[in-house]
């Protein structure tokens, strides 16, 4: 028996990235996941693969999450897969990057869609299944970029300002029925993502320079710490956003 064993969890942006590794952990603690994305086929590979040698405890729901409708309905379709719901993983995210100034509506509204109305939408739909079964825990998946702003990506930065709000708005309103809500912030992982950094020198110096820890983090370091939140250990954390960057956002380095 893991501390997780027995409930049920959704985790979007499933198919790769912080995804598989937040996937990976909920599953060593003993949960059944619900896991959730755009891409297919991305989705099968991650699914199998975090099932290991139990099949049944991983289904696939192939959602696009700028979907409302298709958004409004996941929370019934994996009740009635597993025949509950008792945690919520919001981390599936984009990021366009482009001069404010010439960035278009339609990148803002792509970005907000996915980045901050499908968690709300989804933690609309999802907690009064959760409050049916005695509480729940949620975890957003923010970004250091909530509270330090990076350029040229003034869509995502809100967004991700955005979620962190979310966060406290919820846990404020719903502790009272046993919802815990909770952000973590990673800094930069290595995900795909980044993959058009990964050879970069210069971004590499830069993340060097500006993170103690002076390395990437793994998509690993982001699954214990929401298999932290999601435990019972955290039953007296609400609202907290948990940053794990490695130290980037204590301060300049210089
Ligand atoms: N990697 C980092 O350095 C980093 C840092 C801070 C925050 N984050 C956040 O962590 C989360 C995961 O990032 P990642 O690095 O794994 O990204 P990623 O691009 O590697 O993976 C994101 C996943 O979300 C899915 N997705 C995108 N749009 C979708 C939609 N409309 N419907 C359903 N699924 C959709 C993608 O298919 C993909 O599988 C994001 O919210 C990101 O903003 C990442």
């Amino acid at each position: 028996m893991s501390e997780l064993t027995g409930k049920v969890a959704i985790v979007t942006g499933a198919a790769q990235g912080l995804g598989v590794g937040i996937a990976h952990a909920l599953r060593a603690a003993g949960a059944r996941l619900a896991l959730v994305d755009i891409n297919g086929d991305g989705l099968a590979a991650a699914a199998e693969e975090a099932a290991g040698r139990e099949p049944g405890s991983v289904e696939q729901f192939v959602t696009d999450l700028a979907d409302a409708d298709q958004v409004h309905r996941l929370p019934e379709r994996v009740i009635e897969r597993f025949g509950a719901l008792d945690i919520l993983v919001n981390n599936a995210g984009v990021r366009s990057i482009s001069p404010f100034l010439v960035q278009s509506p339609a990148q803002w509204r792509a970005t907000l869609d996915v980045n901050l109305t499908a968690p709300y939408l989804l933690c609309q739909a999802a907690i009064p299944h959760m409050i049916e079964r005695g509480g729940g825990k949620i975890v957003n998946i923010t970004s250091t970029a909530a509270t330090l702003g990076f350029k040229n990506r003034s869509a995502y930065n809100v967004s991700k300002a955005g979620l962190t709000m979310l966060t406290k708005s919820i846990a404020l309103e719903l502790a009272g029925s046993g919802i815990n809500c909770n952000a973590v912030a990673p800094g930069v992982v290595r995900t795909p993502l980044n993959s058009s950094y990964f050879d970069d020198a210069e971004f590499t110096r830069v993340i060097v320079e500006n993170t103690p820890a002076e390395t990437w983090g793994s998509p690993a370091d982001i699954g214990s710490a929401v298999r932290f939140l999601c435990g019972p250990a955290a039953d007296f954390v609400n609202g907290a956003e948990l940053l794990v960057d490695g130290g980037w956002c204590t301060g300049k380095g210089y």
